[in-house]
């Protein structure tokens, strides 16, 4: 395996453009000032070639949604996909623009020409593209959008380092040659900065981690994890963890993976960071209520659905705050933080001292708490129940004193156990051996994360992503949303929107109500129409 390298060191004299050959330097003259009166997202992408790592997964495809839905005149996006065994990189492509979340542009046959498929892994050195499409993507790609990851929570740490970090690494020294490119943006969590006691505010920088009163040096740390038998790394990384408050692996990777893109800043394009929280489904356009995968508080929802909470079986004080924050709301802070470095009134500040970070969160701007949601879903799933459920009795209470008692959530999560396990036995007797291992996977990642160091009760603050919001010409604001407030959403009416959505796409099921915004879009039969 390739090992991390000194992000500066690696980069010396390699005869890679200077930031003065890209236009980097005079951002801040004075003509790039006076233009700066306000952010326009359209005008810096206008023209743009956008490279775009993890189309495939749930940010990935609502940035490349909206980035052509919104900025028609971008001249091409690059989406780099793996080919599996099943279909190839195209194929799944094909599919995913087929996607009901791409019902806007089906009819834009121009539109969807601009995305150019590119095969590659980011784990692999160069990524492994083609010698064909590396050389068109080194001297064309203008912006860089790095969303790829695992974020499966408790991978191995040398699993999660591989695809977290080296792969980030990889993906930096490809960006390095790229002869025009403006602008990199780097996609983390808002959960790197964890290690805050409970109640406190995280700020949109960067928290070292500390060995008493040294900062720890990302790329040793990384190599040292790498380097060692498989076994001992694990056990260094649980010691690690709990030193530094870690919640978990893909926080600890995403924590490094910062630190390294961090190293990159200028030297020589501006690199940004944008941190969501946990990214649920859709609020607005294109498609209210949908998600394209479990991983933040989806899968949490389906959980609570089913019936996986027995009574005292949560592990999270009602009373803490929860960060989820609507995919389109993220998706738009990407869009805006990538423009926002080309071009702008925010563009000075990118180019000085440390990489801007955008928290992409609801805890400052429209803080929901563990208690509210609950209440949103036992209505709403009493209301509309799930094929299945658990619990034949119906929801349990959670009082809004609940004080989690460990030997009971541990009792409540045994019998959780048994119940899956029993059903999962009689699916797979009765034929339904995928469902049972789906139920099976849900399961696990539900008493995973329910579990106290999980409940972070956190605060992330908003400030650049409030610049952000501010600097947005008047004509986008509509479609370009960077924050979640009480003026621009609405708990309730989302909350039932995004679990009508749920129930529809991942349990088959229609609502028996009609009181949100989800309305089901089938995905489009047979092929698109691409102008080539
Ligand atoms: N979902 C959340 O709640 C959340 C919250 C905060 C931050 N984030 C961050 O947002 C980003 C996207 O997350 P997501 O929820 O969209 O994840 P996701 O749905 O699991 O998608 C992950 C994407 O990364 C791609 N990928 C993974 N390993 C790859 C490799 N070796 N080579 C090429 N592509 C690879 C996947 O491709 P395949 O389709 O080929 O697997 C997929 O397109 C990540 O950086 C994540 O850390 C997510």
């Amino acid at each position: 395996m390739a090992q991390p390298q000194r992000g500066k060191d690696s980069r010396r004299g390699s005869g890679k453009p200077s930031e003065e050959d890209r236009g980097v330097s005079d951002a801040a003259g004075p003509l790039d000032r006076a233009a700066a009166s306000a952010l326009s997202v359209r005008q810096a992408f206008r023209g743009a070639r956008v490279f775009l790592t993890g189309a495939t997964g749930y940010l990935g495809s609502l940035v490349l949604e909206q980035v052509l839905r919104v900025c028609p005149e971008v001249d091409r996006v690059y989406v780099m996909s793996r080919g599996k065994k099943s279909a190839s990189a195209r194929d799944r492509v094909d599919r995913l623009l087929r996607l009901g979340l791409f019902h806007k542009l089906w009819n834009s046959p121009d539109v969807l020409a601009k995305v150019h498929v590119i095969e590659g892994d980011i784990t692999r050195d160069g990524l492994n593209l083609s010698v064909e499409d590396s050389k068109e993507v080194l001297r064309s790609t203008t912006i860089f959008i790095h969303s790829a990851a695992t974020v499966a929570l408790d991978d191995h740490i040398q699993h999660a380092l591989k695809n977290n970090y080296v792969a980030t690494r990889n993906v930096l020294e490809l960006c390095a040659h790229m002869t025009q490119l403006k602008a990199y943006l780097h996609v983390s969590t808002a959960f790197v900065g964890v290690a805050h006691d409970k109640g406190s505010t995280v700020l949109e920088k960067i928290y070292p981690l500390m060995d008493g009163d040294e900062v720890v040096d990302h790329q040793e740390l990384a190599h040292e994890l790498l380097r060692m038998p498989e076994d001992e790394a694990g056990v260094r990384c649980m010691m690690y963890l709990k030193r530094w408050k870690m919640a978990n692996t893909y926080c600890l990777s995403k924590h490094l993976a910062e630190q390294l893109v961090a190293s990159y800043h200028r030297k020589p394009f501006p690199v940004c960071i944008v941190r969501p929280s946990m990214i649920i489904g859709l609020a607005g356009a294109p498609y209210p209520g949908y998600l394209g995968n479990l991983a933040g508080g989806g899968g949490y929802t389906i959980a609570y659905a089913l019936g996986f909470f027995e009574k005292s079986g949560h592990a999270w004080y009602p009373q803490s705050v929860i960060d989820v924050i609507p995919g389109d709301v993220a998706s738009s802070v990407v869009l805006a933080a990538a423009a926002s470095t080309l071009k702008g009134p925010l563009r000075a500040r990118h180019l000085e001292g440390e990489p801007m970070i955008f928290h992409a969160t609801s805890s400052t701007t429209y803080p929901a708490t563990n208690y509210q949601t609950y209440l949103y879903a036992k209505r709403f799933f009493t209301k509309n129940p799930p094929p299945f459920c658990l619990l034949p009795f119906g929801y349990p209470d959670y009082p809004a004193d609940y004080v989690p008692c460990p030997y009971r959530l541990w009792l409540a999560k045994s019998c959780t156990s048994m119940k899956v396990h029993a059903l999962c036995y009689l699916m797979r007797l009765f034929g339904k051996a995928r469902e049972a291992q789906r139920l099976y996977t849900g399961w696990k990642a539900w008493a995973y994360a329910n579990s106290e160091s999980h409940d972070f009760d956190l605060y992330f603050s908003c400030s650049n992503t409030k610049a952000l919001d501010g600097a947005l010409v008047e004509d986008e604001r509509n479609d370009i949303r960077c924050l979640w407030t009480r003026q621009t959403g609405d708990w309730h009416r989302y909350s039932r929107t995004y679990m009508a959505g749920i129930l529809k796409l991942f349990l088959r099921k229609n609502t028996k109500t009609d009181d949100h915004d989800f309305k089901f879009i089938a995905p489009k039969q047979g092929p698109l129409s691409r102008n080539p």
